[in-house]
């Protein structure tokens, strides 16, 4: 891909304005001079994501993620920095030179999608046909209305060979990305295409902006095989992240503050069809970590219901573990043996299903009650796997507050020591640690499920000193951005490179000198985007640039000072080392612990000095 001109991508940074690009995503309040709102890298509950529209970047003081429009782009959507800046200009309106894009990939998703709605307009025609008016009356008979049918976009594929193909083809479609997506299949190698779905009562698959990704087709005949046949995941089709019914779900899961999960298609529409809307299904599969999070997108907590037996039960628990993963509340809604949501209500009316969703349970609760149930009097061992079990999930839970109330309830229920517990769980905790593997890079986007070219790998590196020298280093970049002139003077007169630390800040002060030197004066964003593709120190930026620290002398006269000691006690300690290790002569040894004493008597006249300064 070509380069963009500098002064192009300078242009767009100062048109996509930040907290409009961002309120996209994050429902922004204006606090002071800034904007605040939850943090959409991490999860919390009171917000430290700020936005500068004065600045123009932001900051997470919770996570240490920042940067401007363009480091929030690639952090955000996962996107290589030249796609962002693509993305930006877009949202600014302003038009990038064209051959430096690849506008074809876009033309590809477009195709995806419009093959897939010819398929489902024509699968819906065949609903409407009198010839087929039994599988019209098989959605009718198992209570949906007409209108839910036509909401859904419910359809139905005949038993002939090829009737989509034909079609496909008549309107010059490319039956190889047909092929691809699912709808059609070549037989052994021979050349003609045929209808992969056929006999079948057909639900289209949508993502959030209502485009078709995919389609589920029920067997309407006892022998035919699978029950279900489902799309292939495809560019535009990843099964993790798609939750069915979930774009005609979301005010329902706004208002509600809750989403009920369910496992089937007909258990959705037969709780749409009774006036609960707030569902998703998960299409019978285990639930993934991106579903969770999709879902904490539009709500706080996941009320689960599966079928009611031995396998829905584990399948609930297991989902409840990935849902509270994620710093959401998860319930358990007990149905019958042998009952699903959908043959439920239509066995007992949707009031008696609401009923159901007022005993719900909290998973720990709901699984003691089972161990017990089954368990009478277990054996020590199967109460120590039970409780190693559930150890095991709890390691894995985000919110700590919630961990410890369950070890509560844990330990009271089984009558063991709580410290006991704790101590375990930090076994777990520590053993998961280190055979942790690093995470697979996401690359499909959560809210289209389409596929995204992979970005490029940054290494999470976060700083590790958080010490005093860490602050002071961070300090002196602070005053430096920040400061007036006499505070910028007082720190250029003192400060030098060797001050410095850590390999971030160094690379930091070193572009503020050059800054300084061609322009005289420093403008926040810009600085930022001369480090755009290094996330490590655009974070640190951010958080200098918003921090609300007010600049002093004293201020700096503190951070010049931990700086000085620092590197001073860092000599001594490396000269103390080799005292230690190295078996060296009577000379050498005297040399070192005569310079030894030195540093001591710098340190002390450093800490004088610096004493007196502040009886000022
Ligand atoms: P009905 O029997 O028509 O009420 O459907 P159901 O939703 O109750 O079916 P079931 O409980 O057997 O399955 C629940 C969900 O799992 C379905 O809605 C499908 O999404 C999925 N599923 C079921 N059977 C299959 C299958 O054979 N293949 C695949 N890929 N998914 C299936
Ligand atoms: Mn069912």
């Amino acid at each position: 891909m070509a380069r963009i001109p500098e002064d192009k991508i300078d242009e767009v940074r100062l048109s996509a304005n930040i907290v409009h690009y961002i309120s996209q995503f994050v429902n922004l309040k204006k606090a002071g001079r800034n904007f605040k709102g939850l943090c959409p890298f991490h999860t919390e509950k009171t917000p430290s994501f700020v936005v500068s529209p004065e600045k123009q970047i932001y900051h997470c003081f919770g996570c240490g993620k920042g940067g401007n429009v363009f480091s929030f782009i690639m952090e955000y959507e996962k996107l290589p920095f030249f796609e962002a800046v693509q993305k930006a200009a877009d949202f600014a309106g302003i038009v990038l030179p064209k051959e430096e894009y690849k506008p074809e990939k876009k033309d590809y998703f477009q195709k995806l999608y419009r093959i897939n709605e010819i398929a489902c307009s024509h699968f819906e025609e065949n609903l409407a046909k009198a010839k087929n008016k039994r599988w019209l009356k098989y959605f009718l008979d198992r209570g949906l209305s007409e209108e839910t049918i036509r909401a859904f976009r419910l359809g139905y594929a005949e038993e002939s060979n090829n009737p989509l193909t034909r079609l496909l083809e008549k309107q010059g479609e490319d039956l190889q990305e047909a092929a691809k997506l699912g709808l059609i299949q070549q037989r052994d190698n021979r050349k003609a295409y045929f209808d992969k779905f056929r006999h079948r009562v057909i639900f289209p698959f949508f993502n959030v902006q209502g485009k078709i990704v995919g389609f589920g087709g029920r067997k309407l005949r006892e022998e035919q095989q699978p029950k279900y046949l489902n799309s292939p995941e495809s560019p535009i089709y990843y099964k993790g992240k798609t939750l069915y019914g979930l774009h005609k779900a979301i005010p329902a899961i706004r208002n509600k503050n809750y989403v009920l999960l369910v496992e089937g298609y007909f258990d959705l529409l037969r709780l749409y069809e009774s006036g609960i809307r707030n569902v998703v299904a998960s299409s019978g599969t285990a639930l993934s970590d991106d579903q969770a999070k999709l879902m904490r997108r539009y709500t706080s907590a996941v009320y689960i219901a599966f079928d009611g037996d031995e396998a829905g039960i584990k399948a609930a628990l297991r989902s409840a573990q990935i849902v509270e993963k994620f710093d959401l509340d998860a319930f358990i809604i007990p149905l019958p043996a042998g009952e699903d949501p959908d043959s439920f209500v239509a066995e007992n009316g949707a009031d008696e299903f609401e009923k159901l969703i007022g005993n719900r349970m909290q998973p720990l609760e709901f699984e003691m009650d089972r161990f017990f149930a089954n368990n009478a009097d277990a054996p020590l061992q199967v109460q120590e796997k039970f409780i190693n079990d559930i150890l095991d999930g709890l390691a894995e839970m985000s919110n700590q507050i919630k961990a410890a109330m369950y070890i509560h309830q844990l330990a009271d229920r089984f009558r063991i020591s709580e410290s006991l517990l704790v101590e375990q769980l930090n076994k777990v905790k520590r053993s998961k640690r280190r055979f942790r593997k690093p995470p697979p890079s996401s690359t499909a986007d959560e809210t289209t499920g389409e596929a995204r070219p992979e970005a490029p790998v940054r290494p999470e590196k976060r700083i590790v000193v958080q010490s005093g020298v860490y602050k002071a280093e961070a300090g002196v970049i602070y005053l430096l951005l920040n400061g007036d002139r006499e505070i910028r003077h007082f720190l250029l007169e003192h400060i030098e490179h060797q001050h410095f630390e850590n390999d971030a800040f160094i690379r930091i002060y070193e572009h503020i000198m050059h800054e300084l030197e061609e322009e005289g004066a420093i403008e926040a964003d810009k600085v930022i985007s001369h480090f755009q593709e290094d996330a490590e120190v655009t974070q640190i930026l951010s958080e200098m640039m918003l921090s609300d620290e007010t600049p002093s002398i004293k201020y700096a006269r503190d951070c010049l000072f931990q700086l000085q000691k620092w590197q001073l006690e860092k000599r001594s300690r490396e000269i103390s080392q080799l005292l230690r290790e190295e078996q060296s002569s009577p000379e050498s040894a005297m040399h070192y612990t005569r310079e030894l004493s030195n540093i001591r008597k710098e340190i002390n006249k450093l800490e004088k000095e610096h004493r007196s300064h502040q009886l000022l």
